[in-house]
């Protein structure tokens, strides 16, 4: 018997247990004192009343035996593959059909699954800080260092990196970013859709933060992109966008005209589907069908708007305590570089121990990271405003 030995390269996933470890150990120092986590990457507030009513119809369909379902339709129901193309993308003038839209349990699964359908010698591209998943699922998958282009998204180019010189043949972009905030304008994703067609590469766009745009200018689909139907993978996942954490629903769409070596990836990609998952719940999908109801939008709109709210009080207490601050206008995250004299872990104890706030330290993301700190919004109003009254103070 041989193992996976590709496990024993991945990095021990210290950054969360790091944080939690340090804040604990704080708190049960200073049992009196209040400490507040800015450090949340979750969602905080309940599913909004028209996904509740939604999951409680579909339960009690279930419980009717001619209304109860068994197996779902292993790509998602009609239903909702088609409240997905008509919402996200036709309503947007974005030519992308029902049948090229991939219902799964969530962006995270996809991200790493979707490497089964594409060959063990490509070079990658991911972002440097990064979404680890992007990083982690490659080696598990058998890359090495060596397979790998970091591209440095630093203040000196806004966090938007460079397009390399030399050819990747998957490019992995989050956009709004995670950890950065930072949101892409149509004229630079533009730079990197011409790249992959001209060197016959394959964009791997991570859009589970497209709820949080909020500014024109900035594509909510990587398809908004004149040629990106012809290199571009999207997931998009229910999560942030409706408070699904827990519930798990997300989608990818690969258009047909997606051809690689003469093969349509989306093909491939049904295959793998079909052979390794077996659909999400009725219930699930009955619920994030209710997303895009008239009350279903303007109840999630108002949950992320909340959540937009605390970026920004967050991003002025930065900003107003002298420290430059960045993300926040369409990403729940705020990036900022720590005061001089600090590294990112050595500010994540002063922001511990002096003003009881736990954030996350931009190192734990990838080496340009060091030197960043990443504040976010899921927390509660009344925690981000007396957080910001102490860095203020
Ligand atoms: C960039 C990015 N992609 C994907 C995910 C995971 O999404 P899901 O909950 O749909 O698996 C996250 C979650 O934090 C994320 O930050």
């Amino acid at each position: 018997l041989n193992i996976n030995e590709n496990f024993l390269r991945l990095e021990k996933s210290y950054l969360f247990s790091e944080t939690g470890k340090r804040a604990r150990e704080y708190k049960a120092a200073h049992p009196d004192e209040k400490v507040i986590s800015l450090g949340i990457g979750d969602v905080t507030r309940p599913l909004v009343p028209a996904v509740i009513a939604a999951m409680h119809k579909a339960v009690d369909e279930m419980a009717d035996s001619d209304t109860f379902r068994g197996y779902p339709p292993e790509y998602g129901y009609d239903f909702l593959r088609q409240a997905i193309a008509d919402n996200d993308y036709q309503g947007r003038g974005i030519n992308i059909s029902a049948d090229e839209i991939f219902v799964s349990d969530g962006a995270k699964s996809d991200c790493g699954n979707i490497l089964d359908i594409f060959g063990p010698s490509n070079t990658i591209a991911v972002c440097d800080p990064v979404y680890p998943v992007y990083v982690d699922t490659n080696i598990m998958a058998g890359r090495t260092g060596d397979d790998f282009i970091y591209l440095p998204c630093t203040g000196e180019n806004g966090f938007l990196p460079d397009i390399p010189d030399e050819k990747a043949d998957i490019i992995y972009l989050c956009f709004p970013n995670n950890p950065t905030g930072t949101a892409a304008p149509v004229s630079y994703l533009s730079k990197w859709v011409d790249y992959a067609n001209a060197n016959g590469s394959v964009i791997l766009f991570d859009a589970a933060y497209e709820a949080f745009i909020r500014q024109g200018g900035i594509p909510h689909s990587i398809y908004e992109i004149s040629g990106a139907d012809k290199c571009a993978i999207e997931f998009r996942s229910f999560s942030k966008t409706a408070g699904f954490t827990g519930v798990r629903c997300g989608y990818t769409v690969i258009p047909k005209t997606l051809i690689c070596h003469g093969y349509e990836l989306s093909q491939l990609w049904a295959r793998r589907q079909a052979t390794k998952f077996n659909g999400v719940s009725y219930i699930t999908q009955r619920a994030a069908e209710a997303v895009y109801s008239d009350e279903g939008r303007a109840q999630v709109k108002a949950v992320i708007d909340y959540y937009l709210g605390n970026a920004a009080l967050i991003k002025k207490g930065l900003t107003d305590a002298g420290i430059a601050a960045y993300g926040a206008d369409n990403s729940p995250y705020v990036w900022f570089r720590v005061p001089s004299g600090f590294d990112s872990w050595g500010y994540f104890d002063e922001l511990l121990s002096h003003y009881q706030i736990v954030g996350t330290p931009g190192s734990g993301f990838g080496k340009s990271g060091e030197g960043y700190f990443r504040l976010t919004g899921f927390g509660s109003r009344d925690d981000v405003i007396q957080a910001v009254e102490r860095l203020t103070k």
